[in-house]
């Protein structure tokens, strides 16, 4: 045995709202379409804010639920791919925004929309080397700088947040046993980079990423269950990606999922990639809808193609 749990969540979202109207006055689309394909009604995007600025403040608030000083920290992971720098990491912003250890280990990872599942994971297999037995893991991103405002089936989706667990290790906890994968694929979902002459850009084919994610879900519950020898009813609440509500509706219905054991805050946000799944733990954890002993499901999906599931239980 040996594995994480969560100490405490943090959140941030910049104030700045974009709504469905908004957006109707810039490209040919309607709140009609938008909500019923998407579920999202309003997302936040940066104006003068900085992505380091969500993951400083995403990270202060999930400190000071968890009680743990930022000396604590032995690792700090940031999974995004939207950081301010190339480099430096967004982690090496948040080591000298929340004054961490010269000697925390600080690096960023790009697991796309799966980015927090892959940090996860991989801060438990840290943390079991480290010294220091909390780490700080952070999804986020600032997606509104690449959105490609010429193509409408992309930029009514995606908005900009920071999500921030602080997380233990111990050798009595159990593992989050992530399943973790990929299928490399360039031209399905992703953002362009220095591989191009333009500048980076958001580009999606939506229905065969859709078709991708409605099995992937059910494919990362069953695999995480069967490692973890537990049923769907061991399982307290479940945190989905918030890329589009009918992906998330699909997957309650299959495994009769009831109303107080998932939520959804897609339509607040719409698709904050690395941020969504902490941004629901988050809000959970606020509304006391999960606590000290609640066993919950991570499922993630997205560009890669990723995926990644994990049990991951609150201390
Ligand atoms: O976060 C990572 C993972 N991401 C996902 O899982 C996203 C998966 N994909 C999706 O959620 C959906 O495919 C979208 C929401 C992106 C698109 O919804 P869809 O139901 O698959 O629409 P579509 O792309 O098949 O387009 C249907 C119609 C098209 O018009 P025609 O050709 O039927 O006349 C589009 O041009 O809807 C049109 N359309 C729009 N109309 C108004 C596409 N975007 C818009 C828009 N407003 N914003």
């Amino acid at each position: 045995m040996s594995g994480i749990k969560i100490c405490g969540m943090g959140h941030y979202t910049p104030p700045k709202l974009m709504t469905n109207a908004d957006l109707e006055k810039i490209v040919d689309t309607s709140d009609e379409w938008i909500t019923s394909r998407t579920g999202i009604t309003t997302r936040h995007h940066c104006v003068e804010e900085t992505h380091s600025d969500m993951c400083r403040e995403a990270a202060k608030m999930a400190l000071e639920k968890a009680g743990i000083k930022p000396e604590e920290i032995g690792v700090c992971i940031v999974a995004t791919l939207t950081s301010d720098f190339l480099a430096p990491s967004a982690a090496c912003l948040v080591q000298r925004d929340l004054g961490l250890q010269d000697d925390t280990i600080c690096f960023d990872l790009n697991g796309a929309c799966s980015g927090f599942l892959f940090a996860m994971h991989t801060m438990e297999c840290m943390l079991a080397a480290s010294p220091q037995k909390h780490g700080l893991v952070i999804g986020a991103e600032m997606l509104s700088r690449f959105i490609n405002w010429e193509d409408r089936s992309t930029c009514v989706l995606f908005g900009d947040a920071a999500g921030a667990a602080v997380v233990e290790w111990n050798e009595d906890y159990e593992s989050i046993h992530a399943l973790l994968g990929c299928h490399g694929d360039s031209d399905m979902l992703g953002v362009t980079g220095a591989g191009h002459k333009d500048p980076p850009q958001i580009f999606m084919n939506g229905q065969p990423v859709f078709k991708f994610a409605v099995t992937a879900v059910p494919w990362c519950i069953d695999q995480v269950l069967k490692r973890n020898g537990r049923t769907i009813d061991d399982v307290d609440f479940f945190v989905f990606h918030q890329a589009n509500t009918r992906i998330i509706d699909l997957a309650v219905r299959k495994y009769h999922i009831p109303e107080e054991k998932y939520y959804k805050n897609i339509e607040k946000y719409g698709n904050t990639s690395a941020a969504s799944i902490p941004m629901v733990l988050s809000e959970l954890s606020q509304f006391g809808k999960v606590a000290s002993g609640s066993r919950v499901m991570l499922v993630g999906f997205g560009g890669g193609l990723t995926w990644g599931a994990a049990l991951v239980e609150f201390k």
